[in-house]
């Protein structure tokens, strides 16, 4: 843990290192701003990471919008990975993300990227339908926000959009409920990787005339 002079950024900082895919990056939770969750970096994102870099993924052309982004780890590879990224969160957790963004994207690329306040099941109307690919990790987790969660869900994606859930089916109440069977209803859901108890689901919206 390490302390900072700094007025505007929270007292207790911690910083993790990881590489993936090539890239370093230096994570910093910020421990102490009452960011609940948030301020973590969670197995599932790095479960997802460690699958971008096994598959050899290149977003490079691609439009993501990633929800619940945290301390943004996620995200942040998408973007040295060529994507066009829209980092989200909700409000009072995107100067973690924009901290780690200046820390870990070299200028030339941040003009993919885009930070933005969307709390689920509020604020995805203000957001267009046109996404590749929606990024989720570690966000299925409190049952009581799963509607929310699948109506934002279902307003982001055009029939041919993809979305990656990294979620931890063992100690997360309701995931593997929400996964097995509530996202079925709306979505074509299939398990694509399996690391611990942390699972990656590729999801596509049922459109009229799907057979799933
Ligand atoms: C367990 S953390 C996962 C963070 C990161 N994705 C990771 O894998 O390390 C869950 C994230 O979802 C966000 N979140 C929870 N409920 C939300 C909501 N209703 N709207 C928007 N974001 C939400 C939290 O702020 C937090 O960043």
């Amino acid at each position: 843990m390490s302390s900072t002079e700094d007025n505007n950024l929270p007292k207790e900082l911690e910083v993790k290192e990881y590489e993936f895919s090539g890239h370093p990056l230096k994570i910093t939770m910020f421990k102490g701003a009452f960011l609940g969750v948030a301020a973590y970096v969670w197995g599932p994102g790095l479960a997802l990471c460690r699958y971008f870099e096994d598959e050899k993924i290149n977003f490079t052309g691609k439009k993501l919008l990633e929800l619940g982004s945290g301390t943004g780890i996620v995200g942040i590879l998408a973007v040295l990975l060529g994507g066009n990224v829209t980092m989200t969160d909700r409000p009072y957790v995107l100067k973690q993300i924009e901290y780690n963004v200046s820390a870990n994207i070299p200028v030339r690329y941040r003009h993919r990227l885009i930070i933005r306040a969307l709390a689920w099941g509020d604020d995805q109307e203000s957001f267009a339908a046109d996404y590749d690919i929606i990024l989720g990790s570690d966000i299925v987790y409190c049952p009581m926000q799963f509607p929310s969660l699948l109506q934002t869900l279902l307003h982001l994606c055009k029939d041919n959009t993809i979305i990656y859930l990294s979620s931890d089916v063992k100690y997360r109440e309701g995931s593997a409920q929400f996964h097995d069977e509530l996202v079925l209803e709306l979505f074509n859901s299939e398990l694509i990787h399996t690391t611990g108890s942390n699972c990656i689901y590729k999801m596509t919206k049922k459109v009229v005339g799907d057979e799933h």
